[in-house]
């Protein structure tokens, strides 16, 4: 079961499910600078193929690996108990999270984990109301908070938000892209405002609200007030790292809605949650009041988030030091947009980089 032999028994061990994945990695790797030993749980089919990569780039930061799956319960009670992990994130993906059931149990029976923390790092589910198909997962997510209150395992839910990066709505991972060089998709009047997180705060933090007291059984919403932008303003802070401006095309209430009801999974599910985004304000419409949730940034009034202006720095850099230049002569004159030719560089997408 063990690709690799732990190297100390030490206290405070964090195991990540799903290490692999595009979330799990900020998790994993958040660990590994928080100096905690970091346990990820690997699917060995994982190790056959691309994502090989990845395992051994955590291997080499010091990660242990243990090969298994979250919803082999015996396994995991075994895995949990001879590596006396204390600390269980899961990041599996959509299409996984009622494989996260057979964890719960395996925690539960074993009583030493102090804290899981389920695959959420979105809204809050319980709260915001989709259409489908993204109400599914949302019912499948809800359904494992279910069975973890139930089962009396140590909680902590992460509301991240959204990642900060542009917002693609027919994107399943849309920080590995960089945002708009042709032409910006606007979705509604572009005037509802969410909060747009760097993938390594959404690590950073949840690995402290997972050993922090203050978090047990609570939600942990993410609203640092610096992330906190509308379409427009994301677009426009855009159009300043590359030095022009684009056209700006509607994407109307009803073309996101006919998207999300073409069931085309997994992009109807990010249309769904797009439309409740930025059309409903799932992310603003209500207040952080509840005696079991705590909102990040008061947690921790000391520590700074990056910025999404820092964010799109880095997504203005391309692939081996290319930088997408300003080109100064395809930019309008303020608030007019402009047909521009292509950028200097032309960047493909790009690994998430903030
Ligand atoms: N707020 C945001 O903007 C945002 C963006 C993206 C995701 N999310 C959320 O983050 C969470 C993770 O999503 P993701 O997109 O990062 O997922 P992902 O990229 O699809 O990765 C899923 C990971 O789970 C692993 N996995 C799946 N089933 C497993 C099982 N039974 N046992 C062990 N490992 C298993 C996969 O392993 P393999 O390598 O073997 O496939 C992979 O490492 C979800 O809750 C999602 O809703 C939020």
């Amino acid at each position: 079961m063990t690709a690799s032999a732990p190297t100390h028994q030490a206290k405070g061990c964090i195991l990540v499910a799903g290490a692999t994945g595009f979330m799990g990695r900020f998790l994993a790797e958040a660990s590994l600078e928080s100096g905690k030993p970091t346990y990820v749980l690997v699917r060995p089919s994982s190790l056959c193929t691309s994502k090989a990569k990845v395992v051994k780039s955590l291997q080499d930061k010091g990660a242990i690996v243990l090969q298994g799956l979250i919803d082999d319960k015996d396994l995991l009670e075994r895995m949990l108990k001879e590596n006396e992990i204390e600390i269980v994130i899961s990041a599996v993906g959509g299409a996984n999270l009622l494989d996260q059931l057979p964890l719960i149990q395996a925690i539960k029976a074993v009583g030493t984990v102090k804290r899981f923390l389920p695959s959420e790092f979105g809204h809050d589910v319980d709260r915001a109301n989709p259409v489908e198909p993204g109400l599914t997962m949302y019912k499948e997510k809800r359904a494992v908070r279910r069975l973890a209150e139930e089962s009396g395992v140590p909680y902590t839910y992460i509301c991240c938000n959204s990642i900060a990066s542009w917002p693609y709505y027919d994107n399943t991972h849309p920080s590995e892209v960089t945002p708009p060089l042709d032409q910006f998709q606007i979705y509604g009047d572009g005037s509802v405002k969410a909060y747009f997180v760097a993938g390594s705060d959404i690590g950073k933090f949840t690995i402290k609200a997972a050993e922090d007291p203050r978090t047990l059984n609570k939600i942990v919403h993410f609203r640092p007030s610096s992330n906190f932008l509308n379409m427009n303003e994301l677009a426009s802070l855009w159009e300043k790292k590359i030095g022009r401006t684009l056209p700006r095309v509607t994407i109307t209430e009803d073309h996101l809605l006919a998207a999300a009801a073409e069931n085309c999974i997994p992009q109807s599910i990010v249309a769904s949650f797009t439309h409740d985004i930025f059309i409903k304000g799932c992310q603003v419409d209500f207040s952080i009041d509840g005696p079991n949730e705590v909102e990040v940034t008061e947690l921790y009034p000391n520590e700074t988030f990056a910025t999404v202006d820092k964010c799109f720095d880095q997504f203005a850099m391309g692939v081996d030091g290319q930088v997408v230049k300003p080109v100064a002569a395809a930019v309008g004159p303020e608030g007019v947009t402009t047909k521009t030719s292509s950028p200097v560089v032309e960047v493909p997408p790009i690994p998430a980089v903030c």
